[in-house]
């Protein structure tokens, strides 16, 4: 069993789809181990994205992430991180494959609804930056 990090973003929590996103994640079997409810701060959001700190999208960035709650979740399954990369689709939902999460609801490439860990390595930062060890 490996753990990823999964954050419902505030595009969708405005659309009232944390019930939907959290259900496809059921259905693709990856256990939902935590899970809460926070409203970042700037502070918080410009720490979680600390490696995009150089791009020239990082204020619209935390602009965006801070804007409305969001649903931070570790998840656990086998394979984890790159099975959800897969659920989810590409950062883009224009380039997403069809059926993926942010083929479906995403809206553009900030507004993409949900993220997740692109490594084991940040995975276990993110899980610990919400959750601790
Ligand atoms: P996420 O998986 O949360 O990781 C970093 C985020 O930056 C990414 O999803 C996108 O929402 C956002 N992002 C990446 N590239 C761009 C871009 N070119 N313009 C705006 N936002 C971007």
């Amino acid at each position: 069993m490996s753990r990823t990090l999964a954050i419902i973003k505030p595009d969708a929590t405005e659309r009232h789809l944390i019930g939907h996103i959290t259900n496809r994640i059921e259905r693709a079997r990856f256990k939902i181990v935590e899970m809460r409810i926070v409203h970042l701060t700037d502070e918080q959001a410009r720490e979680f994205y600390a490696v995009h700190a150089d791009k020239p999208f990082i204020n619209d960035l935390v602009a965006f992430m801070t804007s409305g709650p969001v649903v931070p979740m570790a998840l656990e399954k086998e394979n984890a991180v790159e099975d959800f990369r897969t659920l989810i689709g590409a950062t883009n939902p224009e380039n997403a494959a069809c059926g993926t999460i942010r083929w479906e609801i995403g809206r553009n490439i900030e507004k993409n609804s949900v993220h997740g860990s692109d490594s084991d390595e940040n995975a276990a930062r993110e899980i610990a930056f919400f959750f601790g060890d």
